[in-house]
């Protein structure tokens, strides 16, 4: 085994291991069907053994199934002092993959009173506003979640998937520890937008979730079932995925050339993008960990980098 605790990002006041960890496919939403219990434990082991801190979650991941196997398989296991927990509240589950909005200051505080339930700790390192409620001003929902830390309940507060104006007015009343959003080679709106140099300039860390693409940049998944979240994402209907194919092409042709694969060189490029990203790939299985892991020791060359640059691009939204 490799300790990778030489790869530390500093993340605001947060440190972690540069390659955090997607703990959502374990429960829900990717591939259901083909969740083993003893292989998700074994990932979860392996993780920590390798250096992996941060663990990211939801209170709606399941919904609450995935706050759960943490509270049961992290802490109950005696291994909460070498993780860092992230989790999120801000949405309310309807039915399985449908959400209303709840930015409310007493949703804000409900929420995560519940989490610490369910993770069985009495304190979150980074508690996260899953999506900003339109209904809400930002300054109500920032505010109780400020609160939380002074109530010793919570280590740090983040956003997620906010504009940035929203993450200017969050700021304004308290310190962002890490804004998470979508951000991979086939999803690089953070990079156009101004948001990823807005978080560098504010030294707020970027947690950069789907970076394979929910899978598809790997070139390992063809199809999707109809239980799976992903069938409702406009980038994998039959003609979307077969247009995207030459982005999973040019990636192959690039990793298959360094000797790497394609995640590999996916997180790879989404690390380069700052000292400040952390990635967070999700996975159920060891076999993929492995993989994701040792992409940290991974250094693209600038030709590289400009070669990644001009690959084609999705012309299909990703929501
Ligand atoms: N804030 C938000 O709104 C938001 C939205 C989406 C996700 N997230 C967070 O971000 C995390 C990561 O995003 P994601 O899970 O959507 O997408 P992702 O990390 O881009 O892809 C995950 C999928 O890729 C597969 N995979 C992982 N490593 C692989 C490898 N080396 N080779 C081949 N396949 C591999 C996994 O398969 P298996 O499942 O078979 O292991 C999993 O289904 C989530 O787990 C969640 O914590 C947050």
């Amino acid at each position: 085994m490799t300790s990778q605790m030489s790869h530390t990002r500093h993340l605001g006041q947060l440190s972690v291991n540069a390659m955090g960890l997607g703990c959502m496919p374990m429960s829900w939403a990717y591939g259901v069907d083909d969740i083993d219990p003893v292989e998700v434990r074994a990932t979860l082991r392996e993780a920590i053994d390798l250096g992996v801190t941060l663990l990211d979650t939801s209170d709606v991941y399941g919904p609450y199934t995935n706050e759960e196997l943490l509270g049961s398989e992290i802490v109950d296991a005696g291994l909460r002092d070498k993780v860092q927990l992230a989790t999120k509240c801000g949405l309310k589950t309807i039915d399985t993959f449908k959400y209303a909005y709840d930015g409310s200051a007493e949703h804000v505080r409900a929420a995560c009173d519940a989490s610490l339930k369910r993770l069985k700790v009495d304190h979150i390192d980074l508690y996260q506003l899953h999506r900003t409620d339109p209904k809400v001003e930002i300054e109500e929902t920032w505010g109780a979640m400020a609160e939380l830390i002074t109530a010793g309940k919570v280590g740090a507060i983040g956003l997620s998937e906010a504009s940035l104006e929203n993450l200017k007015r969050a700021q304004a009343i308290h310190p962002l520890t890490t804004l998470q959003s979508e951000l991979s080679l086939w999803s690089q709106d953070v990079l156009e937008n101004g948001i990823l140099d807005w978080c560098k300039e504010n030294n707020v860390g970027f947690l950069a979730f789907s970076p394979l693409g929910r899978g598809f940049l790997t070139g390992e998944v063809s199809s999707v079932s109809t239980y799976d979240f992903r069938a409702a994402n406009p980038r994998f209907t039959e003609s979307a995925m077969a247009e995207n194919q030459k982005i999973v092409d040019a990636i192959s042709t690039i990793a298959t050339r360094l000797g790497i694969t394609n995640a590999q060189l996916a997180l790879a490029w989404v690390l380069a993008q700052g000292e400040n990203v952390v990635p967070i790939p999700g996975t159920k299985r060891r076999k993929w960990l492995r993989q994701n892991v040792a992409a940290l020791e991974i250094t693209l060359d600038a030709a590289t980098m400009t070669e990644l640059s001009n690959i084609p691009r999705s012309t299909i939204p990703r929501y």
